[in-house]
């Protein structure tokens, strides 16, 4: 595996690639990083896979300064993952100047859920994407990047980024990695304490109970159970931000005939100091 940090030295490892893999990370890599890893491979003819703690998508309060960096092991993953090329830029090679430019998602997408909680995420997202892509697939004629989607409201931004500049790359998306016992696979896992850690499948068993609740409920009912759903979890010890149905297409409320296939449960919540998310399709 080469490993690069400047987008030239990037440009020129990819030189004969035809259709890169790309799998976009901010490092500290799990399982679920390296499931990622496992998809894009026979999807191209390089495997490239980025490290980047992307400053843009952190609001002032959040876990920018502690979020963990462990590049060299991380490196070592990724090699015995069969990636191919590593691209993991300084911030000066990624922002030589102040990125004054950015990618501003629809508000009817982004402004809602997580980025009500944290705004202008989505808008550091899509432009650190956005900027990656440049440097990973400009001048190819197809590629692909694959993302998880426990960050589900991340996939759809990057879908719908891709599609309105119509930028030649399929987005594949990869199902949430889980430990043994359910918990979705993160980096601010880590930030758990073992207690904390013994209660953190609470949010994705609420999500679950929601879901089985709303399957069977009519959508004026919904607020209600969601009230309930965030007391009940409240009541565990969490400081729910959401838990909510939403539909799969657009994320807004559903609507009189949207069912079954059609719907998502997501849910954000802190535990002590550590902010989750997840995520349940039904
Ligand atoms: O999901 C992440 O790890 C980040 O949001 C991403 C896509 C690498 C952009 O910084």
């Amino acid at each position: 595996m080469q490993t690069v940090h400047s987008i030239a030295e990037l440009r020129h490892a990819l030189r004969h690639t035809t259709r890169p893999a790309f799998v976009a990370t901010m490092g500290n890599l799990h399982a679920g990083h390296l499931a990622l890893v496992a998809q894009a491979k026979p999807l191209g003819d390089a495997t490239v896979a980025s490290i980047f703690v992307n400053r843009l998508q952190f609001l002032p309060h959040e876990d920018f300064d502690s979020y963990p960096r462990t590049f060299e092991a991380d490196r070592d993953k990724l090699e015995a993952a069969g990636c191919d090329v590593l691209f993991a830029p300084r911030e000066r090679d990624l922002y030589p100047e102040p990125q004054t430019f950015k990618v501003q998602p629809d508000p009817a997408l982004a402004d809602l859920l997580e980025g009500e909680f944290r705004p202008g995420f989505f808008t550091g997202v899509a432009t650190v994407v956005m900027k990656l892509f440049m440097a990973v697939f400009a001048g190819k004629a197809q590629g692909t990047a694959v993302f998880g989607k426990k960050d589900y409201q991340q996939l759809m931004v990057i879908r719908r980024m891709v599609q309105q500049f119509a930028l030649p790359i399929d987005i594949a998306g990869h199902e949430t990695e889980r430990a043994d016992d359910g918990l979705a696979l993160s980096s601010r896992n880590g930030y758990l304490s073992t207690e904390e850690r013994s209660h953190a499948l609470q949010l994705a068993q609420a999500l679950q109970a929601l879901a089985r609740d709303a399957a069977a409920a009519s959508p004026a009912q919904l607020p209600t159970l969601e009230s309930a759903a965030m007391q009940a979890l409240a009541a565990l010890g969490w400081q729910p931000d959401y838990l909510t149905v939403r539909r799969r297409a657009d994320l807004l409320p559903p609507q009189a005939g949207d069912g079954a296939g059609q719907l998502v449960a997501l849910g954000a919540a802190r535990l002590g100091s550590t902010r989750l998310i997840d995520n349940l399709e039904f």
